[in-house]
C-alpha cells in the first residue's frame, strides 16, 4: 500500500465544505480591504529564501524542502509566502505602481517540521502583503483585515497578541544585550544556538529546544531597546487599535521565527486548539524588498494557517456548511426514459440548476433511496407511462406536494424546482 507522505493530508469531500468556506470568506474580506490575488510558483531559488527569510532561522537551516532539479540548480518548495511576493513584484517591474499596493495569496507551503496537532509538513496559508505604506495606520489596518477574517469565520475565543522589535536604528543595542545575556548560557545552548550566537543571537529565541527556550524566557526584551521613531510608531499602533475597539496584548515574547522583521510583529493566538496554537503570525518587513535587489518600499502582513482557523472554529462549535444537494433527482424505467431524464438534466444543468439522474441501472426503488440519501428537495418519475403521455409528476420531498409538467416543457420543469 503506497501512503501518502508523513506529515501531509488528504481532505475528503466530507471536509472540503469547510475548507472552501474558511477560503471563500477569506477571499471576500480580503476585496472587501482593497486587496487583489496574486499567485506565484510552488517552488522558488534556493537562495530566496536563504537571503529573504535568513539563513540562520529554523526555516531556513532545518525545515526547508531543497533538491537539485536535472541541471543541478537548488530550488526549495516555497516553506512561506512573502519572499515570493516580493519577488514577483520586484521581477515584473511592479514596484512603482500606486501605493498601497496590497495584495493576498492561499497557497500551500512545505516544511520539514515534526507532525503533530496543527502542524503539518505540506500546511495551507492564506496570506496579505501591503507594500508603500510606512505609517503604523497600515499596520492596524492589516491587523483589522486577520481580525475581520477570524470574526466572520465565527473563531471566539482568539487573543491578539502584539510586539515591537525595533528597526536597524535601535536593532543593535538590544543584540548586544542578547550576546551579553546568551554567552553566560553558551555551553548549555543547542548546537545551532551556539553558532547564532555571534551571527544573530535574536533567533535563540524562538529556538524549539526546551532548555534554549527556557534560558530565551529570562532574555533582554526588544521593547526596552525602543528608538524613539519606532516607540512613537508602536504608540500609534496602539492607539489605532483602540480607536478600531480591536483588542490585545502587548506581549514582549513575541520575536517571530523569520528575519524579515521590523517593527510590528502580532500573532493571533487560540490557545484552545493546543500546542501549536498561533492561528495567525504577521509583521512590517520594511527591508526586505531593498534585501532581495529591489528599491526602498516598507511592506506589511500575515499568513493565517487554515488547519489551525479550521481547528478553532470546531472548537468554537461553529456551524459548517452543508454539502449542496440536488434540486432534482430524475427516477427512470427503461432505455426511452433514462434517454429523457438525461436530456432534461442536460438542459437544467445548462440553466445551473443541480440536477442528477441514474447512472448505475438502479431499480426505482433504490433510485428513490439514492434521491433520499443525496437529499434531493423534488423528484421526478419517468417511466413508459410518461414517455408515452409526455407528462409526469414533481414530487416536493419536503412537503410531498405534487405537481404535473410536460416533460418536453424544461423551462416549466425549471420554475417548478427553483
Ligand atoms: P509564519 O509564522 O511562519 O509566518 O506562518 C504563519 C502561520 O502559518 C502560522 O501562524 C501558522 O498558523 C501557519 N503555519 C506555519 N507553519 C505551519 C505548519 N508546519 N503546519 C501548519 N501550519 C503552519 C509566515 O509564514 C510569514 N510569511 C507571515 C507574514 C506574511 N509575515 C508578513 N507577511
Amino acid at each position: 500500500m503506497i501512503q501518502k507522505p508523513r506529515g501531509t493530508m488528504d481532505i475528503l469531500p466530507d471536509e472540503v465544505g469547510i475548507w472552501q468556506h474558511v477560503e471563500k470568506t477569506a477571499r471576500e474580506v480580503a476585496e472587501l480591504f482593497g486587496f487583489r490575488e496574486i499567485r506565484t510558483p510552488a517552488f522558488e531559488a534556493t537562495e530566496l529564501f536563504q537571503r529573504g527569510v535568513g539563513d540562520t532561522t529554523d526555516v531556513v537551516q532545518k525545515e526547508m524542502y531543497t533538491f537539485a532539479d536535472k541541471e543541478g540548480r537548488s530550488y526549495t518548495l516555497r516553506p512561506e509566502g512573502t519572499a515570493s511576493v516580493v519577488r514577483a513584484l520586484i521581477e515584473n517591474g511592479k514596484c512603482s505602481n500606486l501605493m498601497p499596493q496590497k495584495l493576498y495569496y492561499l497557497i500551500n507551503c512545505f516544511r520539514y517540521e515534526k507532525p503533530q496537532a496543527g502542524r503539518s509538513r505540506e500546511f495551507f496559508q492564506f496570506g496579505t502583503e501591503m507594500f508603500g505604506a510606512a505609517d503604523a495606520s497600515a499596520d492596524a489596518d492589516i491587523i483589522a483585515l486577520a481580525n475581520t477574517l477570524l470574526m466572520r469565520l465565527g473563531v471566539s475565543d482568539i487573543h491578539l497578541h502584539i510586539n515591537s522589535i525595533g528597526c536597524p536604528e535601535c536593532r543593535p543595542n538590544h543584540r548586544q544585550a542578547l550576546k551579553d545575556y546568551f554567552a553566560s548560557y553558551k555551553d548549555d545552548l543547542c548546537e545551532t544556538c551556539r553558532e547564532r550566537l555571534d551571527k544573530n543571537p535574536m533567533r535563540i529565541l524562538d529556538c524549539k529546544s526546551p532548555v534554549c527556550s527556557e534560558i530565551a524566557k529570562g532574555a533582554p526584551k526588544t521593547l526596552d531597546y525602543l528608538c524613539p521613531e519606532c516607540t512613537s510608531h508602536f504608540d500609534k499602533l496602539k492607539a489605532t487599535l483602540d480607536a478600531m475597539g480591536i483588542e490585545y496584548t502587548i506581549d514582549a515574547n513575541i520575536v517571530r521565527g523569520l528575519d524579515y522583521y521590523t517593527r510590528t510583529v502580532f500573532e493571533f493566538i487560540a490557545p484552545v486548539i493546543g500546542a501549536q496554537s498561533t492561528v495567525c503570525g504577521g509583521g512590517r518587513y520594511d527591508g526586505l524588498m531593498k534585501e532581495l535587489g529591489g528599491p526602498q518600499l516598507p511592506g506589511i502582513g500575515f499568513a493565517m494557517g487554515l488547519t489551525r482557523v479550521i481547528l478553532a472554529m470546531k472548537s468554537s462549535k461553529v456551524a459548517l456548511p452543508q454539502a449542496p444537494s440536488p434540486r432534482l433527482y430524475i427516477a427512470s424505467m427503461g432505455d426511452k426514459a433514462q434517454k429523457k431524464a438525461a436530456e432534461i438534466v442536460s438542459r437544467l444543468r445548462t440553466d445551473g440548476i443541480f440536477a442528477e439522474y441514474d447512472l448505475v441501472g438502479r431499480s426505482l426503488k433504490a433510485q428513490m433511496k439514492y434521491a433520499d440519501r443525496q437529499n434531493a428537495r423534488f423528484t421526478l418519475i419517468i417511466g413508459d407511462c410518461e414517455i408515452e403521455s409526455g407528462r409526469a409528476v414533481i414530487k416536493d420531498m419536503q412537503n410531498s406536494e405534487q405537481s404535473e409538467i410536460a416533460l418536453n416543457d424544461t423551462a416549466a420543469i425549471a420554475k417548478a424546482v427553483l
